[in-house]
């Protein structure tokens, strides 16, 4: 949307991450590419797969910080400690599938183990919330695929449709 940069934070999940065991690579990633296409990364954070801090933490960022977006990466995958769907499908009050949908359809075409993720896309109050997988290879394939339309559903779901030139 012209003029206007939606408020984003970016949360990453990795136990590696957070013991400091793995370099976080993709929340930066999530953060140079979406800087330079209109959005303003107010928060970036990095937590263990646990699910109840995870959910404390998408509940605060909405509805404390009044965040626009959410883009979560990592912890999507089959490994029992994998909960970032649970905790986002546990602070939802809506389902937005299509997102999701469109992430795996576009990720397929790349490589057949995209159905290994099992992300969500959701809304809560105003924000949009949006599961990425956890590598940076992924993080750009989905990111890709889906950030062109993002602009408008932001648009409508916060009210600023009307000002919505397009
Ligand atoms: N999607 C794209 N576009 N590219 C990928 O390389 N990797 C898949 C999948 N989605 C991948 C992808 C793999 S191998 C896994 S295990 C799942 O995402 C889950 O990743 P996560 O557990 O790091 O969140």
């Amino acid at each position: 949307m012209e003029g206007y940069r939606w408020k984003a934070a970016v949360v990453t999940l990795s136990d590696k991450g957070y013991a400091g065991e793995r370099e976080d690579k993709s929340g930066p990633l999530i953060c140079e590419m979406i800087e330079g296409s209109g959005y303003e990364v107010e928060k970036t954070v990095l937590l263990p797969d646990e699910k109840e801090e995870i959910k404390k933490c998408l509940c605060a960022l909405c509805d404390k910080y009044g965040m626009d977006i959410i883009f979560t990466t990592g912890g999507t995958g089959f490994a029992s400690r994998d909960c970032t769907p649970e905790a986002t499908m546990e602070v939802a009050e809506r389902n937005a599938p299509g997102i999701a949908e469109a992430m795996r359809l576009a990720s397929f075409k790349v490589t057949s183990r995209a159905m290994l993720s099992r992300g969500v896309s959701v809304i809560r109050g105003k924000t949009l919330i949006i599961n990425l997988p956890g590598s940076p290879k992924a993080v750009r394939e989905n990111l890709e695929a889906v950030l062109p339309a993002l602009d408008h559903g932001l648009a409508i779901l916060t009210g600023r449709a009307g000002e919505c030139a397009r």
